[in-house]
């Protein structure tokens, strides 16, 4: 791919009020008619579609056949994504076009994950060769902590390497690291602080040896309140564990960042520091540098394999026509009951114990992406934005929350992710045919068969229960899922469908003409919070000047403090 960008002149994708374009009111007329059918019903009369509503892509194998649509209701969605544009905001996203409006930023994560050879000139950069350059570096560096060169300040190889990051700066690693642990193969642990909350930091330390152990402070800005305050006190358990003075820090500190006054002012040399741009997000980030704790556990070669699984999508999504377009047929369903069944949630519900902070890691993707109420010029939306995304490893899930899927009163759109090949796998048991793998896919296939189909009173009264029960057994149905099935869990597969997610968050918020890239409802909470800190600490310090509620609430914390 080549491209060159179009500039800065972008003008946003605010379409004005979506719900009076035509599609939109053909598809809120067409939402009765689907919301009267049964899946079962829907099954029957289109008997093909569990063959047909399906798309590959890369490795991944997608089930959609179990949505509340139709066919004609894809055929709507569809004609709402060319009505508005989608195509087009879609190529300027990837153009570098200026996109995210509010902070006349480009956006770019999939140019992290573009082939050396590829050429992408944004605002006159480069910015391939940009990111070709980090990834060389971050190599390199990896390289060396892998084989051992790269020694501590008294000369021990490193065994531990602490991210300490927060949000879209811990997310994505922690996530990745342990979806990959099988790939984990140098002897180097990661392990991860975020929280300003001290357990944290002291829970993670207890253990660690501060002779062979290294932080990675990841902050895109530098500049996070949790991040620094972890960072110092780090330091000072490190120089205080070494009795060494400041020059220790060298060998047991980097930095990724954009913010090289800030790398440079906490005491880590420059040379030490792996840069990513203002164009990749924070949450859009553990392909950028924010993911070298996961290099230096797996390897540039697995890395590079995990990149090659984002771009693989990237160029589905780039190039397919919207009908076999994975993430904009995915993104048009959570739209659709969103916006037309007025259901706010979507469970993420991975079969694969390793991937059990994949709901947590989309929480951020898509809640502080989508979670808007003005359009990217500044209106209020017509419409509801921004999916709740929840969810748990299969089957822990299905012993605590299931039951309300099955028969609670609320819809909840559900995404079942499995594998064939299992990252580890043990007899199932003398009665047991086949694995603990084939057991936990077994619960796969009938949770989302059940869901859908469900179990009706009459047939629960032929199976001989008593009248005064049948009620409380009659499993409705007609709840959705989409099915995504993948060979095993690889470093590709992992980048694979972290893009599916990303994209469908591009194609819901290109639709709600909102800007899906800032994030400025998380910044009024930390000013406050650093102005309410003097108030709780200092003993002679004026009563908090607030409402009535957080008054009384600061003051019995520092009666509780002795202050
Ligand atoms: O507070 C929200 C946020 O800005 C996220 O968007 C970001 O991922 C996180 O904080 C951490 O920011 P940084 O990487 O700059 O420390």
């Amino acid at each position: 791919m080549s491209t060159q960008a179009p500039g800065s002149d972008f003008t946003g994708t605010d379409h004005g009020d979506i719900t009076a374009t035509q599609s939109w009111q053909a598809l809120a007329a067409h939402q009765p008619h689907v919301y009267a059918m049964h899946l079962r019903e829907v099954f029957a009369i289109d008997p093909e579609r569990g063959r047909e509503l399906t798309v590959d892509v890369g490795d991944l194998h997608i089930d959609y056949s179990k949505h509340r649509v139709t066919r004609e209701t894809l055929e709507l969605l569809m004609s709402l994504a060319r009505e508005v544009g989608l195509e087009e905001t879609r190529d300027d996203m990837f153009a570098g076009a200026h996109i995210n409006t509010s902070e006349d930023r480009a956006v770019l994560h999939t140019a992290l994950r573009l082939p050396a050879d590829a050429t992408l000139t944004v605002d006159g950069q480069d910015v391939v060769a940009d990111v070709h350059e980090v990834l060389t570096r971050m190599g390199e560096f990896t390289d060396r902590l892998r084989s051992g060169e790269w020694k501590g300040h008294t000369g021990k190889r490193i065994t531990d390497v602490v991210n300490i990051g927060i949000g879209g700066s811990d997310l994505g690693p922690v996530m990745v690291y342990q979806a990959l642990r099988h790939y984990v193969d140098a002897g180097i642990r990661c392990h991860f602080v975020s929280n300003v909350d001290p357990a944290d930091m002291v829970g993670t330390l207890d253990g660690l040896d501060p002779e062979t152990t290294l932080f990675i402070i990841a902050s895109k800005t530098f500049t996070t309140l949790e991040t620094l305050t972890n960072a110092a006190a780090a330091r000072s358990w490190l120089l205080e564990a070494l009795d060494a003075g400041t020059d220790a820090v060298a060998k047991h500190f980097v930095a990724v960042s954009t913010n090289a006054d800030e790398v440079t002012k906490f005491g880590i040399d420059t040379t030490h520091m792996f840069g990513f741009w203002d164009w990749v997000g924070g949450r859009y980030s553990v392909d950028s540098a924010i993911g070298l704790s996961v290099m230096a556990a797996i390897g540039k070669e697995r890395f590079a394999e995990f990149l090659e699984g984002f771009h693989l999508v990237d160029e589905h999504f780039r190039t397919q026509p919207l009908e076999q377009n994975a993430p904009v047929i995915l993104g048009l369903i959570g739209l659709w009951y969103n916006n037309f069944w007025d259901i706010g949630t979507r469970a993420v519900l991975p079969y694969s114990n390793d991937m059990a902070r994949f709901a947590a890691y989309l929480q951020q993707l898509t809640m502080e992406s989508n979670g808007k109420s003005v359009t990217a010029s500044g209106h209020h939306v017509t419409t509801d934005t921004g999916e709740i995304f929840w969810g748990e490893p299969g089957t822990n899930g299905q012993h605590a929350f299931y039951q309300l899927l099955h028969q609670g009163t609320r819809i909840v759109p559900a995404d079942f992710i499995g594998f064939a090949e299992p990252t580890d796998d043990l007899p199932a048991g003398p009665d047991g045919s086949g694995s603990m793998h084939d057991l936990l896919m077994s619960n796969y296939f009938a949770q989302t068969k059940v869901l859908a189909f469900g179990k009706t009173a009459d047939e629960i009264a032929d199976e001989g229960v008593p009248a005064h029960v049948v009620a409380h057994k009659v499993m409705p149905g007609n709840r959705p899922s989409t099915s995504i099935l993948a060979p095993r869990l690889t470093p590709s597969v992992i980048g694979q469908l972290v893009a599916l997610y990303e994209h469908q968050v591009f194609v819901e918020g290109a639709i709600w003409g909102i800007n899906p890239f800032d994030q400025w409802g998380v910044e009024l909470g930390k000013t406050q919070a650093k102005a309410l800190l003097g108030t709780i600490t200092q003993t002679d310090a004026p009563a908090a000047d607030a409402d009535s509620s957080t008054n009384e609430l600061v003051a019995w914390y520092r009666r509780h403090r002795g202050r």
